[in-house]
């Protein structure tokens, strides 16, 4: 976490979590354990949170995403929701490509560059998730696929578009397992990704780019991650639901 050149970002991912009730009750538990921060707090809830979020979440240090977005600025599209939708609601972030998108939703690279330019377009900041499965770690392969997903995802997308983007690096097998990368592991992928970042926009480019570590990341675990040069921030499923853990990765941001 390198605060001079960039900002550090702790990110909730509620993924299918939380009806707007529930909602509204947990953000009442989390906007008190987060006050205090000194980096930026976003919580991404499910759409039907997100009227609630937003109008929550007003006037305090909590910044508002969606989990999804789809790539259409509107049509025959059942179920899908926009960017201009989520834009008007007054939602800020958006996350693209989270492995379960890819594994479960038949999301690919090329749709997952394809949301990310239709969420810029409407002015939001976007949250790309990469990161490998297991095999692919085993297989030895992991940058060349990360950078792979990096490149794809971000295709067409301009340096000055590269200020709303945020990248997280999310290795599938440490989602929801409570089995964690090691920090070296989080820091030599992060440092793999801003590389790819620098290849393609230069290193002004690369060294502003927030990058963030997602996976069993907790209270526990937390400060020990975001002490890595390339760790920037987290982007967090399970613990995010609880505001006292929330808030100590938050507050673990602070050293
Ligand atoms: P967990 O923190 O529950 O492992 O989830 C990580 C994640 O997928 C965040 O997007």
């Amino acid at each position: 976490m390198n605060q001079t050149k960039r900002k550090t970002i702790i990110a909730g991912n509620w993924k299918m979590n939380k009806t707007a009730s529930e909602a509204a009750e947990l953000i009442d538990g989390i906007l008190p354990a987060v006050q205090d921060a000194c980096c930026e707090v976003v919580i991404c809830t499910p759409f039907t949170s997100l009227v609630t979020a937003v109008e929550k979440c007003k006037g305090t240090n909590v910044h508002v995403g969606a989990e999804n977005v789809h790539f259409e600025k509107s049509g025959a599209f059942t179920g899908e929701i926009s960017a201009d939708m989520l834009v008007d609601l007054g939602v800020e972030y958006v996350i693209t490509g989270h492995s379960e998108r890819r594994q479960y939703f038949a999301e690919t690279n090329e749709t997952v560059n394809k949301r990310t330019r239709a969420a810029l377009a409407a002015g939001l900041k976007v949250i790309v998730c990469v990161g490998e499965s297991l095999a692919e770690r085993e297989q030895g392969v992991t940058e060349e696929l990360v950078r792979l997903q990096t490149k794809i995802a971000l295709k067409d997308v301009t340096a000055e578009e590269m200020q709303r983007i945020v990248i997280a690096y999310e290795p599938v097998w440490a989602i929801g397992t409570g089995r964690t990368a090691t920090s070296e592991q989080a820091q030599e992928v992060c440092a793999a990704i801003r590389k790819v970042v620098g290849e393609l926009y230069g290193s002004d480019v690369a060294e502003a780019t927030t990058i963030q570590y997602g996976g069993s990341m907790n209270a526990a675990n937390a400060q020990e991650l975001l002490s890595k040069p390339d760790v920037d921030g987290g982007l967090i499923g399970g613990a995010s639901l609880k505001p006292d853990d929330f808030g100590a990765i938050v507050a673990a941001a602070r050293q």
